[in-house]
């Protein structure tokens, strides 16, 4: 059967923007952030503490931080390694998101690293945050497709996510970078993991709609009993170092699936869309979302 709840990990701020071609300014970012939060959603990835020539459009996470640390919100940002986690922590940050690669072409191009040696960056990154009792994410991208190499095996997935939580990850996020996965191999995946021992409640998925499977790869994996579904306000979205990563599932998409099927997520679809809208006012171009556009021309 299907979960009575889902915990919907909102991803614009930080999927999002870091892929817009102009930079948003901070102020626009953190009147973003405290809409999500007004509109319900209680996980609201908030930015980056990259390398900032690496993201110039996180560039600023210094300044926004502090911005939106006071919201009522679990408020995770991405650390790559040890200066990212210095920064957030120097901040107050009290959940970080480490990520990994599936395959050795996108660990190269995101990360600079092979996958063994990206996953030793992480390692110390993961020790440190957990002595200090902060709640560490481990992203894994490509788990299904990669651009340059093509279809990624289930068991190289495996491998990482093992790593990641042997390292001490608290949950894992199972990354459709590009788009290309389908329901048949988001449940084979996610058979394998749970066979293997991972459990369930550890696990998140994490979809681009790119090829228009992002609600049904979603669906596979509720059927399979996963809760945590990220998503983006709008379908903002990609990445810039991953040819080919279009928007990601849009929040707005993923609510009116779940409330047709009476599963509860808290999230007000209404503030939500009209968020969605004035973001994209400011983006200077329409949502991508289906529902944002239905809802937003009644
Ligand atoms: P590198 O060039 O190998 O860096 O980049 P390095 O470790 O050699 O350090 C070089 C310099 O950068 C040093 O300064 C460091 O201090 C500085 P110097 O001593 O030369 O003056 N530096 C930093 N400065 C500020 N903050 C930092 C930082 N780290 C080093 N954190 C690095 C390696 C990891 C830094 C770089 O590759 C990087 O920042 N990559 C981030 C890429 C990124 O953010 N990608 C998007 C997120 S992933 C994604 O979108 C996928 C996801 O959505 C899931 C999915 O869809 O699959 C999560
Ligand atoms: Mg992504």
């Amino acid at each position: 059967g299907l979960p009575a709840r889902v915990r919907i990990h909102e991803v614009g701020a930080r999927d999002g923007l870091q892929n817009e071609k102009g930079t948003v300014p901070t102020e626009v970012k953190a009147e973003f952030v405290r809409r999500l939060a007004d509109a319900g959603l209680t996980t609201i990835e908030a930015t980056s503490f990259v390398h900032p020539k690496w993201v110039p459009q996180l560039a600023d996470a210094e300044e926004l931080f502090p911005l939106v640390g006071d919201l009522p919100v679990a408020l995770p940002v991405l650390v790559p390694n040890e200066r990212g986690l210095d920064r957030a922590l120097a901040l107050g940050a009290r959940r970080v998101a480490v990520f990994a690669s599936a395959t050795e072409s996108f660990a190269k191009a995101n990360l600079n690293r092979t996958v063994d040696e990206a996953l030793a960056m992480f390692e110390p990154v993961v020790a440190r945050a957990k002595a200090s009792d902060v709640h560490v994410r481990g992203y894994l991208s490509m788990c299904f497709g990669d651009p340059w190499e093509g279809a990624v095996p289930v068991p190289q997935v495996v491998k990482v996510c093992k790593a990641l939580l042997d390292m001490g990850c608290d949950e894992l996020s199972l990354g459709d970078t590009i788009g290309v996965a389908t329901p048949g191999h988001v449940r084979a995946l996610l058979t394998e993991l749970t066979e293997q021992g991972t459990p369930v409640a550890a696990l998140g998925v994490h979809f681009h709609d790119t090829y228009g499977q992002a609600l049904a790869n979603t669906y596979a994996a509720l059927e399979h009993g996963v809760t945590t579904v990220d998503a983006s306000a709008g379908g903002l979205g990609g990445c810039p170092y991953a040819k080919s990563a279009t928007g990601n599932l849009a929040t707005e998409d993923l609510v009116w699936m779940l409330r047709g099927l009476g599963i509860d997520t808290g999230v007000d679809l209404d503030r939500l869309v009209a968020t969605s809208a004035w973001m994209a006012e400011q983006l200077g171009r329409p949502s991508p979302s289906r529902t944002v556009r239905a809802l937003s021309h009644k």
